[in-house]
């Protein structure tokens, strides 16, 4: 059992709730930011995994710049000590309101994903009389060997731009007199897991960077997005994520321009870790081939198993009985919400507690308020 859960005050909690470990936050937010100085690299913490303001609090204070996806994201940013210098805002349809705001808030860049996303941010700066920084987000066409739905470099994905579109781009971007090149930026896709998934990337990138120089072009920063994947089978034992070799891939295979900065955008290795779901056994249901445990938290809460077959670690905080076979499922109407199959947990009760873990990212901010239920409340480990 988890011994970071303090299980009785939990208890005494309304059920369902994430669950932050402030203490590892901190600890993980730490040794991101020191393996990154190390090289002299950037971090901009990808606040869609988690916009929760007292999370975001204490990122800006550790010193993470932040990686936006829409103006909301940059509001909040901001709000939460987040210095407008250093937000990256990408997205492939950013809106004329949405670009207003980041240009009145003087951004470190655009991510600029198409041409007339490019034409339009040109056409408003101008209107302010201000030059946007952008960078051009390249699909490098490399495959993240990770889930379908988070897979964001391969030629049939929405996003960047592929390599056969960049002349035109280029001879654009000379003639636009309001935004000023200064980054090229990619993004691959999220939990990767396989290390030389990045190691294929650098190379790509490399590649990249010399047809640019072909066109004249060596720009002062890099960005080479988030993805970096957690241990969601051992969330203890992996409780803060390998940064130290994730950054040493990139010191060891990209080519850098002497004085080219590097920047990362990171969300889930951040955050996955320190936050649970917390929820209750309402019934405990026998079947003929199946025990089922039905829990108060539903898909609506976590929405990742049900949308990405997601698997996430479940432990039965309440119990000590001998491990038996479940699946765990949720009360809505919909055979998806279902947080696993097959589990192995205590044995179980009516009003056993369950921690779902690893939920920090992408937990909280996807949940929904299907069947009119709750939205989740966030408790914090330093202030239970
Ligand atoms: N940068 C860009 C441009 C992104 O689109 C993303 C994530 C990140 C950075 C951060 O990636 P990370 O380090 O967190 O892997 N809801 C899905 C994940 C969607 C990821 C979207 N983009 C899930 O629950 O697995």
């Amino acid at each position: 059992m988890s011994n970071q859960i303090p299980v009785e005050k939990l208890k005494k909690i309304q059920t369902p709730f994430y669950f932050y470990d402030i203490e590892l936050l901190k600890k993980t937010a730490q040794a991101a930011i020191i393996e990154a100085e190390k090289f002299g690299y950037e971090i901009h913490y990808a606040i869609k995994a988690n916009s929760n303001r007292k999370i975001l609090q204490i990122l800006s204070e550790a010193g993470f710049g932040a990686d936006c996806v829409s103006a909301n994201e940059i509001v909040r940013a901001v709000e939460c000590g987040f210095n407008p210098k250093h937000i990256a805002y990408a997205g492939v349809g950013k809106t004329d309101r949405e670009i207003n705001t980041a240009l009145d808030l003087e951004i470190f860049t655009f991510n600029c994903e198409s041409l007339p996303e490019i034409e339009n941010i040109n056409i408003l700066a101008a209107r302010k009389n201000k030059i946007a920084d952008m960078a051009i987000r390249i699909n490098p066409n490399v495959d993240a060997h990770t889930h379908e739905y988070v897979t964001t470099g391969m030629e049939e994905n929405k996003f960047g731009i592929s390599e056969w579109q960049f002349s035109e781009i280029v001879e654009k971007i000379k003639s636009l007199t309001s935004i000023n090149l200064i980054s090229l930026h990619f993004h691959i896709g999220s939990q990767i897991e396989d290390m030389k998934v990045f190691e294929t990337l650098c190379k790509r990138v490399n590649e990249i960077q010399k047809t640019f120089e072909l066109f004249g072009i060596k720009l002062p920063h890099l960005n080479i997005g988030g993805g970096l994947g957690i241990d969601y089978k051992n969330p203890d034992s992996s409780s803060v994520a390998d940064f130290k070799s994730y950054f040493e891939i990139f010191n060891k295979n990209l080519n850098l321009y002497s004085g080219q900065k590097l920047h990362f955008e990171l969300g889930r290795s951040i955050v996955a870790q320190c936050g649970s779901l917390i929820t209750q056994v309402v019934y405990v249901k026998n079947g003929r081939q199946k025990s089922f445990v039905i829990t108060d938290g539903g898909m609506n809460d976590l929405i990742r198993p049900a949308l990405y077959h997601a698997y996430h670690k479940i432990e039965n905080l309440t119990s000590a009985k001998a491990e038996k076979s479940y699946d765990i499922v949720g009360p809505i109407c919909e055979s998806s919400d279902c947080f696993a199959k097959n589990e192995m947990i205590n044995e179980t009760q009516r009003g056993d507690i369950l921690a779902i873990r690893s939920a920090g990212a992408y937990g909280e901010v996807m949940a929904s308020q299907y069947n009119l239920r709750e939205l989740p409340k966030a408790y914090y480990s330093d202030e239970i």
